[in-house]
C-alpha cells in the first residue's frame, strides 16, 4: 500500500491479470455494483464469445478476491473499452487507473495505436478518470442508451499519458 499525499486517498496496489473463466461469478458480483450493471447474458457473451475481447480483472492481495475489470475489443485501428467497474468500497484508490493502464498495455502489445470508448454523459467521474489519462471527447452520441441518456465518445492515441504517481503499476 502507497501513501500519496497528491491524491484525495490511499492508493492500493492490487494484482493485475487476465480473468479466468472461474471468475465470471465474480465479474458479475462486481458489475452490480456499478449503477450501469449490464444482463449478465450481455457479459457472458462478450467475455468467452467473442474472439477479440479480453478481460483485465484486478484481485485483491490479500484473498485474490476480484474487486475490478475491465473489457477491452481489441483490434489494430482501435481497441474499444466495453467496460470498466471498480467495487464501489475499492473506488478512488487508483484501482480503475491500473486496470486501464493495463488495458492500454495488452492495447499497445496488440499492435493497436488508439483507445476509444462510450461512456454516459452524466457519468462524471469516470470521465474524470479518462481525462487523467489523455482521452478527449469526441463526440455526444444522442438517446444512445435505453433510458434515452447520451453517450459521449472518447479517445486517446497509445500509449496512454500516465500521471507521474501511476508510473511504477
Ligand atoms: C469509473 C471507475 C471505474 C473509477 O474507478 P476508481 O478505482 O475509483 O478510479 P481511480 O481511483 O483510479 O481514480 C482515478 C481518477 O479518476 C477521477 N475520479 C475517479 N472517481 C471520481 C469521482 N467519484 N469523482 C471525481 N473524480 C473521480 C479522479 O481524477 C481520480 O484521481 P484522484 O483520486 O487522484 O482525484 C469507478 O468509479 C466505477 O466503477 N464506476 C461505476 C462504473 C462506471 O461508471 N464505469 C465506467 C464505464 S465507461
Amino acid at each position: 500500500m502507497i501513501l500519496d499525499y497528491e491524491r484525495r486517498n490511499i492508493i492500493i496496489t492490487v494484482d493485475i491479470g487476465f480473468c479466468k473463466k472461474d471468475d465470471f461469478v465474480q465479474v458479475l458480483n462486481v458489475d452490480a455494483t456499478s449503477p450501469y450493471a449490464w444482463p449478465s447474458s450481455f457479459l457472458y457473451n462478450e467475455l468467452f464469445k467473442k474472439e477479440n475481447t479480453t478481460c483485465i480483472g484486478a484481485y485483491s492481495p490479500l484473498d485474490n478476491k476480484l474487486i475490478g475489470y475491465g473489457l477491452l475489443d481489441i483490434s489494430v485501428k482501435n481497441s474499444f473499452i466495453i467496460n470498466l467497474v471498480v467495487t464501489r468500497e475499492h473506488r478512488r484508490k487508483g484501482i480503475g487507473s491500473q486496470i486501464l493502464i493495463a488495458l492500454s498495455e495488452v492495447a499497445q502489445a496488440c499492435g493497436s495505436g488508439k483507445m476509444s470508448l462510450r461512456v454516459r454523459l452524466n457519468n462524471t467521474p469516470a470521465q474524470s478518470l479518462y481525462v487523467m489519462f489523455g482521452f478527449v471527447g469526441d463526440e455526444i452520441i444522442p438517446d444512445y442508451y435505453h433510458d434515452g441518456e447520451s453517450a459521449l465518445l472518447m479517445s486517446a492515441l497509445l500509449p496512454l499519458i500516465i500521471p507521474e504517481d501511476l508510473h511504477s503499476y
